[in-house]
């Protein structure tokens, strides 16, 4: 485990407890697993955001009786002092520093590969291809593994569909109580806070430009526009780019918009979605961020090739002085801007995230349970139970459907 700065541990702690009050589906998960310890001798190797809110994902694992190790999922989003507390107080094997190099990152990987686990939870799958590809003599210890995000889910169906997955994993990210809420309203707040946290500028009446409307995408568009922006958001997939258009934005190429923007958010998932021959029509002074898993969307060499000088302004804002005397910024060096620049996604949101996550590794190890190595939904069962634990958490009440109302739902005879 990594040596700790010890005076960061008491404020690691206090954001601990303030991200639990806003964490109650996976609190109450946590007092059921101290109570029937559902993960006891299971081995946890988890590569995640390493937040306030997945140290309460730890605690919860832990009190279930796992053994866990946890290292980042990207080298900008560490807290240090939530692995500070984590590491002296609560006991949780952490392995992440923040802004650790790409060579700390793959050796953190390997270092909570080394606990042999059981079950994997990864966040856009470094972790299970470092597993298949490097270690595989780990590959016949592992009962299953759950993945967070959509680039994770991806990556991990393309080995399905090539025949190289080598166990089941399930897809956190596609259960409804996740993407609905996490990609949409967690990715849009928090990424408009690290573009605040690391410009200040004022987003009303600015033109905010989004590459990609999934669900994350979605989620930015409307909170830069309820900011005041006027948002305009570019798509390859028609359906997409005709839903922006009904939602109320200007939809266009990247090619149009690239001199328009006062901000550039991308969040497709794809590579080079902002190139060289768009970053040359801008206006001056355009911010560039990403919020997409990879730092892939821009293409950066390019940026670094076009200007002539670079320097940092702020923290997490680069000035590019570019030969024609143009600057461009860039936020978190690309990274996911929501990340590298603020905290992530708020706690509120995350609970579902992170209940899903303790209910699917504590599934993997169901008595009936037998998977084959392909990407599972998460079981409705746990994606219902989890959205009306949130409600009753929030002190909503909804309605059941009368004895009437259910048989008039299941017949076919009454019509007009
Ligand atoms: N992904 C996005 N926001 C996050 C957070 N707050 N914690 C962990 N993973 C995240």
């Amino acid at each position: 485990m990594k040596s700790v700065n010890s005076s960061l541990v008491s404020v690691g702690r206090n954001r601990l407890e303030w991200a639990a009050k806003s964490m109650p589906v996976l609190n109450s998960i946590q007092q059921r697993f101290e109570k029937e310890k559902p993960l006891s001798g299971i081995n946890i190797a988890a590569c995640l955001h390493v937040t306030t809110e997945t140290g309460v994902l730890m605690q919860t694992l832990k009190a279930g009786g796992a053994d866990v190790r946890l290292c980042a999922s990207n080298p900008l989003s560490t807290q240090d002092d939530v692995v500070a507390t984590l590491v002296e107080d609560d006991g949780v094997n952490v392995y992440a520093e923040k802004g650790e190099s790409r060579e700390q990152f793959y050796q953190h990987i390997h270092q909570v590969l080394d606990v042999e686990p059981h079950v994997t939870m990864d966040d856009g799958a470094d972790l299970v291809k470092t597993l298949h590809t490097e270690r595989k003599d780990l590959l016949s210890n592992v009962r299953g593994g759950t993945e967070e995000t959509t680039t994770g889910v991806i990556r991990l169906k393309a080995m399905a569909e090539k025949g190289v997955l080598e166990y089941p994993i399930i897809a956190v990210n596609d259960a409804d109580t996740k993407h609905l809420f996490d990609n949409r309203y967690g990715t849009g707040q928090s990424t408009i806070d690290g573009i605040i946290r690391s410009t200040n500028r004022l987003i009303a009446g600015s033109v905010f430009v989004v590459c990609g409307y999934g669900w994350c995408g979605k989620g930015i568009a409307k909170t830069a526009s309820g900011m005041g922006a006027r948002v305009i958001v570019t798509e390859v997939e028609p359906i997409r780019a005709l839903e922006a258009l009904m939602d109320g934005y200007q939809v266009m190429s990247i090619a149009e918009a690239s001199p328009l923007g006062d901000f550039f958010c991308t969040v497709t998932g794809d590579i080079h979605v902002i190139d060289v021959s768009h970053m040359e029509q801008m206006k001056d002074g355009a911010i560039l961020c990403n919020a997409g898993h990879f730092n892939v969307e821009y293409n950066l060499s390019g940026l670094d090739s076009l200007a002539d000088e670079k320097k940092e302004i702020r923290d997490g804002l680069e000035e590019f002085r570019l030969k024609d005397g143009r600057k461009l910024y860039l936020l978190g060096e690309g990274r996911l801007v929501n990340l590298a620049a603020a905290e992530g996604h708020p706690s509120g949101v995350i609970d579902m995230s992170f209940a899903n996550q303790a209910l699917c590794a504590e599934y993997l190890f169901g008595s009936s349970v037998k998977l084959q190595p392909r990407v599972y939904k998460v079981p409705e069962n746990i994606d219902r139970l989890i959205a009306s634990a949130k409600l009753e958490s929030l002190n909503v009440n909804i309605d059941t459907l009368t004895p009437e109302q259910h048989s008039y739902l299941n017949s076919w005879e009454a019509g007009t």
